[in-house]
């Protein structure tokens, strides 16, 4: 691997030179600017090292230039670290990642290792575009509008680099749909993509949930167990709802981001951590710094490439396509057969606003396609579902019975006015013939609903994990 450190200071200059030769790494060195450029000629390198405050110019328009050179060359800054913003602009404009001054070793090795891994298949993204083009899907993304089209771009750049990304957007914009396709794309495709709901870690185990511990390190730890960071190794971790993770939780972390490096508890053992960190949020990060819910230093470490997903109301042309690709997906897991969309319909589902974006917009065609029959999702039905009219009645709608169109049986008193079972809050009604999924379903919802939404006691009751609740909460959509 030829590798140009272009640095200014000589101290720093000096030093990275040995050290990189120390890595048997072919090494040049330039002080200026106009010395990287003669490099990027003559040498042709496969990396470069760079400042990107130069005595006659800026660093930055090099990261442009070496790139635009040859897009397979990846470029590292060096940046102060009071200047993290000129090393999100670096990252923006191309750069793999970025190493704060003073430089530690281990960071160093740790940026070659992950250099070395595998540089990014040039032609990658080109396929996915075409597949955009022609298809309207960018990996777990479907979407065709203008701003959709933004958000993959962004995306396709952000995968290849290795610093933190910040997604926010409104509840059931797309933001994990985001994240998956930013894993997907990147060069840690091949490992796991770990998802920590911040709000959900409970409090006391939040260490060795995160970072593991030794056996006997606390009563109860009978064995040695790894973190989530050590299950997201070479991979990625998403934090879904940053805001909520607890505050001590987050001077953790800060230190886990700045040393790259964590110990288990009860452990003496520093273990380099080598994940990609991505976060979400449908709040006002701003604001949540300004609370103070949110650290300042740590949202400034997470939020170097921010990423924001559209609300669904801002682009409209995306429902019809999405639309149709869940009624799709919808027919298959359930296996009905392939039913479309009446224009009409496909009006009313782009004339909504959809304020709970596409995971609602998703929901509602679930809805409609269970109650309709035949091969078209008219106007009426959608219209129904659109209303509201539909949510009381989905909880009791059967599966057809063979030969049979399907059946819808509205949840009211029995004649008489005694109350039905399906009256009684705490009764969830079963019947042979009900999907498993759908029974758990309710059975979660009426359980919640029954401890007034108290998810530690809904749990206690299921005698499941408050991990499993949260998990399944989710699963369901019991939540917007
Ligand atoms: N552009 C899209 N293409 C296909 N599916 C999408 C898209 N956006 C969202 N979805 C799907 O909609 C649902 C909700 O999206 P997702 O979970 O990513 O939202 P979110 O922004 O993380 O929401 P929350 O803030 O509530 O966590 C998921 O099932 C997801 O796969
Ligand atoms: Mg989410």
């Amino acid at each position: 691997m030829k590798i140009l450190v272009v640095e200014d200071d000589r101290d720093t200059r000096e030093g990275l030179q040995m050290l990189l030769e120390d890595f048997h790494l072919d090494v040049r060195a330039a002080a200026t600017l106009a010395e990287a450029r003669a490099a990027l000629a003559a040498f042709d390198p496969d990396v470069c090292l760079t400042d990107l405050q130069l005595p006659d110019g800026d660093g930055l328009d090099f990261v442009r230039e070496a790139r635009a050179e040859d897009p397979r060359r990846e470029i590292v800054v060096l940046t102060g670290h009071g200047s993290l913003d000129s090393a999100v602009e670096a990252m923006k404009a191309g750069a793999f990642d970025y190493l704060v001054k003073p430089l530690r070793p281990v960071q160093l090795e740790a940026v070659l290792g992950r250099l070395r891994r595998g540089a990014p298949d040039g032609g990658g993204d080109a396929a996915l575009w075409k597949t955009l083009d022609e298809t309207g899907r960018f990996g777990a993304i479907v979407g065709v509008s203008p701003a959709m089209r933004e958000m993959c771009a962004v995306i396709a750049r952000v995968a290849r680099s290795d610093a933190p990304v910040m997604i926010t957007g409104e509840s059931g914009s797309g933001k994990e749909a985001a994240a998956q396709t930013i894993h997907d794309l990147s060069r840690r495709r091949g490992r796991p993509l770990v998802a920590i709901n911040c709000g959900a870690v409970s409090a006391n185990l939040i260490e060795s949930e995160l970072f593991g511990h030794e056996r006997g390190a606390f009563t109860g730890a009978e064995k040695r167990r790894s973190g989530y960071f050590e299950l997201a190794q070479g991979g990625t971790l998403f934090l879904d709802e940053v805001t909520e993770m607890p505050p001590d939780l987050q001077v953790k972390f800060l230190r886990v981001l700045e040393t790259r490096s964590f110990r288990r508890v009860g452990g003496n053992e520093e273990i380099a951590s080598d994940v990609r960190v991505i976060s979400s949020s449908n709040r006002d990060l701003a604001e949540a710094v300004e609370k103070k819910t949110l650290r300042e230093d740590l949202y400034y470490r997470l939020n170097v490439l921010p990423l924001h997903v559209v609300p669904l109301r801002e682009r409209r042309e995306d429902v019809p396509v999405l639309a149709r690709f869940f009624l799709a997906r919808i027919a298959e897991s359930e296996g009905g057969g392939r039913r479309s969309f009446s224009p009409a319909a496909l009006e009313s589902l782009a004339a909504h606003p959809w304020p709970g974006n596409v995971r609602e917009l998703r929901n509602a065609v679930h809805r409609a396609y269970v109650l309709s029959d035949g091969d078209t999702v008219d106007d009426a039905v959608v219209a129904a579902v659109l209303a509201g009219h539909s949510s009381g009645v989905f909880a009791s709608v059967r599966p057809p019975a063979p030969g049979s169109s399907p059946r819808v049986e509205a949840v009211e008193p029995a004649p008489g006015g005694a109350p039905t079972v399906a009256d009684d809050p705490l009764v969830v009604p079963v019947r042979v013939g009900d999907s498993l999924e759908d029974v758990e379903r309710r059975l979660l919802e009426r359980t919640l609903a029954a401890v007034g939404g108290n998810k530690r006691k809904a749990a206690e009751m299921l005698r499941v994990s408050l991990k499993t609740v949260y998990n399944k909460i989710k699963q369901y959509e019991l939540e917007r």
